[in-house]
């Protein structure tokens, strides 16, 4: 294959998003689009790659620079269509050779499998221009690819400018293309903006080569949502969904049982493994792993973890951690960043752990804080037991060894480290170290003071 350089357009101003937010800028599947197709071209390796910017320029360029910091940028000051944004761009494709793609910011839901067969087709048919089409149920609103009789590519009209007939047509332009890089710059110059629109229209490139008897073509892609262009919020919503509905069809397909994929969301970076079940409303956000055979939700929701084997996790949130195998969460759990959830361990109802490591088959099973601890294995936390790791001003770390049985509601003042095989007395306060075996209890003696309530409340029917 020849070199390859990529141009995106993303100097759109978006004004149909009413936001604030250049529109490249909208996340979907929580990467912003222009990063979701920097990605996807990046798939290609290519050799070099310009960006065309207008609204919010800076911060789309900061956005691109992320993934390619040698990126070249151009600014688009006036808004006169695609084959203005590409005539922009004139200089820099004039130092390029072999291929240019040429693909939209706005188009979030592209794949790299597709770009690739773009290129093969346009290197086996030898053309100069080869189109990216899709064949859609509504093509309302896109430029629609006009064939010849023998069903070869004629020309990309616009909606506006379509005869009757050709609005009929289903196949539709995504808007990405392969061009030899000399043959562009020869047709851009040529571009007129004798249109609907009175814009200068990229689309015009193909009839322009066409007529200086170069071949032209068109492939169509295998999902018709890889055109899904963004132009509002209706179209955001329905890209979130299409790239969900994508994903959660390879993980059923790679042996992930999902009860109610209406429900249930999980991001295209998120692993799962075989014979999970995904029960409603989960939801696995960012880079989640989770290992096979676990039981996760109903209403589950899992931020960057890692999860292994054998877990049940129900009714919980859980960020930045790890959960290890045959471990069983929730409900009303709650385990924040840096956490470590041990082998076999129950952690339930309303507990929360921050920063602490739970070794192997220790129990938190009610209304507990553990914040900032270190606790062994087969560790007894008791209803109701808190660290208190906060003075105010600093952080301060619990170590609680193996087999320690603490009763309910105690209160570990920190710093403070309680031995292996200790007791702690239920309501105790416990504001130093506890040593192994031994038994630390915390109690003022209990007063009785016989028929007090008869006499306080004599006056009352
Ligand atoms: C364009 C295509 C249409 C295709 C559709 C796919 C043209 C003339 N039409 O229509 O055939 O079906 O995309 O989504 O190209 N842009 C600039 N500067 C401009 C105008 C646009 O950079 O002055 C960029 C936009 O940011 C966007 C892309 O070019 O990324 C397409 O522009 P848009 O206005 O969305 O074109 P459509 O009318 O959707
Ligand atoms: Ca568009």
């Amino acid at each position: 294959m020849p070199n390859l350089s990529i141009l995106i357009l993303a100097a759109g101003k978006g004004v149909r998003m009413k936001s604030a937010l250049p529109k490249v800028l909208h996340p979907i599947g929580g990467v912003p689009m222009v990063e979701r197709v920097c990605r996807t071209v990046d798939g290609l390796k290519p050799s070099h790659v310009c960006v065309i910017v207008g609204h919010g320029g800076e911060r789309v360029a900061e956005a691109v620079k992320a993934r390619w910091p040698k990126a070249k940028f151009f600014t688009q000051k006036v808004l006169n269509g695609s084959g203005g944004a590409v005539k922009q761009a004139l200089s820099w494709l004039k130092s390029q050779k072999g291929d240019v793609v040429v693909t939209c910011g706005d188009a979030p839901l592209l794949q790299t499998q597709s770009l690739a067969n773009l290129r093969k087709l346009h290197h086996k048919e030898g053309n100069a221009a080869t189109v990216l089409s899709a064949d859609v149920e509504k093509p309302f609103g896109y430029g629609r690819i006009v064939r010849e009789e023998d069903g070869s590519l004629e020309k990309i009209v616009e909606e506006l400018d379509a005869t009757q007939a050709e609005r009929q047509i289903h196949e539709i332009n995504t808007g990405t293309y392969c061009f030899n890089v000399a043959a562009l710059v020869r047709a851009l110059p040529r571009i007129t903006s004798k249109n609907a629109k009175n814009e200068f229209y990229l689309t015009d490139v193909i009839e322009i080569l066409k007529g200086d008897g170069a071949r032209v073509g068109a492939v169509v892609c295998d999902d018709p949502n890889e055109a899904l262009g963004i132009n509002n919020r209706f179209d955001l919503a329905r890209a979130e969904a299409a790239l969900k509905a994508r994903t959660l069809a390879s993980l059923m397909a790679a042996g992930v049982t999902i009860i109610d994929p209406a429900s249930t969301y999980v991001s295209e970076m998120a692993h799962v493994g075989t014979d999970t079940v995904l029960w409603p409303q989960t939801y696995l956000l960012g880079n989640t792993r989770i290992g096979s055979n676990c039981q996760i939700g109903p209403w589950a929701h899992i931020t960057d973890c890692v999860i292994e084997n054998n877990v049940t996790f129900k009714a919980s949130f859980a960020e930045s951690s790890v959960i290890r195998r045959e471990a069983k969460v929730g409900p009303y759990s709650r385990v924040r960043p840096k956490s470590d959830v041990g082998p076999r361990v129950h952690l339930g109802n309303f507990s929360e752990v921050k920063a602490t490591v739970l070794g192997e088959g220790s129990k938190v099973n009610h209304l507990s804080y553990l914040g900032d601890a270190k606790v062994g294995k087969n560790v007894n936390i008791g209803a109701g037991t808190i660290t208190c790791n906060y003075d105010g001003i600093q952080k301060f770390p619990t170590i609680i060894q193996d087999h320690a049985f603490i009763g309910s509601n105690v209160n570990l003042i920190a710093p403070v480290q309680l031995g292996a095989h200790s007791v702690i007395g239920a309501g105790s306060s416990i504001s130093q170290d506890v040593p192994a075996w031994a038994l630390a209890v915390e109690r003022t003696g209990v007063v009785v003071k016989k028929e007090w309530a008869k006499k306080k409340f004599k006056n009352k029917k």
